[in-house]
């Protein structure tokens, strides 16, 4: 089975950007070796992780990072996409730690010398645990440190980034880890998640400007995550619940970074759920991106539900799933690209993450990851169809490089187009890896003729 790019399609351009992606917590171990993050903390809270699992070993990427990153080169991407993990860098001490630096570095000078452009993360979600300590994203302190922070990296790395993404998925942060407490630092108060919002889409803003007088040569912006919703039924019920979930979950996160206002849904919001906002912060929260990320798995399909408002329904029993339970919808990414592009003036989109979790079996040195293959392709597709439709998307990149620690859900679920045997710590490409190389190699004959 192959990944077909069509003729004419946005993937054949040769300023389109194809890669593959990781964070930090999910593939790096080496937990002695950093301060302690948000995560190491939650993973000790019994039943918070499916497997009792942790990341203290995970990929062993620490120790292996030459043969990951050799494999990558192998597969023919033209970026790679990955973390920094803000406690293997910042000591509680406010020291900066050399080592983590001269790591990251290393990664850095091997993509330059494979011709690989890096994509740098500077938080997907392992927060240090001292700062969690003083309130983590409820205190509005954490901003002006991720600031800080980010200007450790950006001097050290000096010209080696061709982009940063402050922060992955602000969503997750907010949401799932202060108002519904399924992900660390596992805190579960209705008032939480807009306060914390607030203060991450502050650390992007604060961050931004140190990313540009540091490293003028990158580009800079923000990685969102979406889940488009569909209502439930005709109801004119379900319809105002649908344009409430938007609301809530959307545009939300996008519109203060767009146009420097919240929904209008804040005058709505009971006082103790009101994010603290003092006078400037929308000035700076709306500091202009160069790309947008966006992060697209699934739909959801959304009914009127008397507490909230709006309530998630599971996917529908005869729909296509992932192993996540996700419903596969690669409509749904054309339909978001689109809406996005109708609601707001975008900057270039990035497709910064998209894949799926299989319950893939590693047979004779082989997964027949098939179903991943389909997954991409159709969501290739999708792309293509947004841009054919006037949306300006400028890459693509595929979740994830490896089998990795699935946050809540531990390594129960299998994301990587490249198999983790996690006793062994032996890589094995999957099918899809294989097909990704080869497309990836004819699409670079097809784009060195094309420049001839
Ligand atoms: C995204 C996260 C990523 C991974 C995928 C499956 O929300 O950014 O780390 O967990 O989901």
């Amino acid at each position: 089975m192959k990944l077909v790019v069509p003729e004419g399609s946005v993937f054949k351009s040769p300023d389109f950007t194809v890669g593959v992606a990781t964070s930090s917590f999910q593939i790096e171990g080496a937990a002695e070796s950093r301060e302690a993050s948000i995560w190491d903390t939650f993973c000790q809270q019994p039943g918070a992780i499916a497997d009792n699992s942790d990341g203290t070993v995970a990929c062993d990427h620490i120790n292996r990072w030459h043969e990951d990153l050799s494999l990558i080169a192998s597969l023919n991407v033209d970026a790679y996409r990955f973390s920094v993990s803000w406690p293997r860098i910042m000591r509680a001490d406010g020291s900066v730690n050399q080592q983590g630096i001269d790591f990251y570095i290393g990664i850095l000078d091997f993509l330059h010398a494979h011709n690989i452009r890096a994509y740098v993360t500077l938080y997907h979600w392992d927060l240090p645990q001292y700062l969690e300590d003083r309130g983590g994203w409820l205190n509005r302190e954490t901003a002006y440190e991720f600031a800080r922070y980010t200007e450790v990296v950006t001097k050290a790395f000096g010209d080696r980034v061709y982009s940063y993404a402050t922060l992955n998925e602000p969503f997750c942060s907010a949401y799932l880890g202060y108002e519904i407490g399924v992900h660390a630092p596992g805190k579960a108060e209705r008032a939480y998640g807009k306060k914390a919002i607030h203060h991450l889409l502050l650390a992007h803003g604060l961050a931004m400007p140190v990313i540009r007088r540091l490293a003028p040569s990158a580009q800079a912006g923000i990685v969102l995550n979406f889940t488009p919703y569909y209502p439930a039924s005709a109801a004119d019920a379900d319809a105002a619940a649908t344009a409430l979930a938007h609301a809530h979950h959307t545009d939300w996160y996008i519109q203060p970074l767009l146009t420097a206002q919240y929904p209008a849904l804040l005058d709505d919001l009971p006082e103790i759920e009101r994010p603290d906002i003092l006078p400037g912060d929308m000035q700076i929260i709306s500091a202009a991106n160069d790309y947008l990320g966006v992060n697209y798995y699934t739909r959801a399909r959304v009914c009127y539900d008397q507490t909230h408002g709006f309530r998630r329904l599971e996917a529908p029993s005869n729909s296509p799933t992932s192993a996540m339970g996700w419903e596969v919808f690669p409509q749904g990414l054309t339909d978001l690209l689109i809406r996005l592009h109708e609601d707001y003036v975008l900057p270039p989109v990035l497709i910064t993450e998209n894949g799926m979790a299989c319950d893939d079996t590693l047979i004779d040195g082989k997964v027949a990851d098939y179903q991943r293959i389909a997954y991409l392709q159709a969501h290739m597709d999708a792309v293509n169809n947004a841009a054919v439709a006037g949306v300006n998307i400028t890459g693509y990149f595929v979740w994830s490089l490896l089998d990795n620690f699935e946050w809540a859900l531990g390594y129960t679920k299998r994301f990587g187009i490249v198999y983790v045997d996690y006793d062994s710590q032996q890589r094995f490409l999957k099918q899809s890896a294989i097909a990704l190389q080869a497309m990836l190699a004819e699409r670079c004959i097809y784009t060195a003729v094309q420049e001839e």
